[in-house]
């Protein structure tokens, strides 16, 4: 039987990849073979962008490296879905609507073509979970954490969280509260994966 598809998104500091961990471990002791990947990959274009070579390019170019990024990881991914591998991924498309329709610096990609690029690219989740929290409280985390993104700024993420809870009605995302202890936040994902 081929393996399940799960996306999780959200703003900078929503505890994506803990929880991801987390739910990794839970379905391996069921017995369910998994993998933890994530975007931007590691491979030639998501290390481009994450050396931050490509700062001074507009962010329609960005928007198209994070989609060609992600048009050579969904063949990895459909790969082990075929495998029988269940797969939980660290942002997939929505991330490119969410952040390069939110204008960094007063500069937008458009939703449409962000989303017409994307299709050709995507293979449509089985579940994503958008972890839903406030950017004042997702910022105090990526405090803690340290690292910072050029991504990573109070206001920016504020229109980019509506974005996420604007696709997410549109494409029937399931939405958790990540501002709750994680504890809860890993009850009610495995209640969404039961389902
Ligand atoms: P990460 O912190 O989840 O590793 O992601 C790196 C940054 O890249 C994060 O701030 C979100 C941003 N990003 C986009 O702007 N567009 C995308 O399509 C993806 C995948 C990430």
């Amino acid at each position: 039987m081929a393996g399940r598809f799960i996306v999780f998104e959200g703003i900078d500091g929503a505890g994506k990849s803990t929880l991801i961990d987390e739910v990794s471990k839970k379905l391996e002791s069921a017995g369910i073979r998994t993998v933890v990947t994530a975007e931007p990959t590691e491979g030639p274009i998501g290390m481009l962008i994450r050396s931050g070579a490509v700062k001074c390019i507009s962010p329609n170019a960005e928007a198209l490296l994070f989609t060609a990024d992600r048009a050579c990881h969904t063949s990895e991914i459909v790969g082990w879905m075929e495998e029988g591998t269940t797969v939980l991924c660290d942002r997939y498309y929505a991330s490119t609507i969410a952040y390069q329709s939110a204008g960094l610096d007063g500069t937008v990609s458009g939703k449409e073509w962000l989303m017409d690029i994307n299709r050709p690219v995507t293979v449509e989740p089985d579940t994503t979970i958008l972890l839903d929290i406030d950017p004042e409280a997702g910022m105090r985390r990526v405090g803690e954490r340290g690292a910072r993104s050029k991504y990573e700024v109070t206001e920016y993420l504020g229109r980019v969280r509506s974005n996420y809870l604007e696709i997410a009605e549109e494409k029937g995302f399931r939405i958790i509260d990540a501002s709750r202890p994680k504890d809860e936040v890993l009850r009610e994902t495995m209640k969404i994966l039961g389902e």
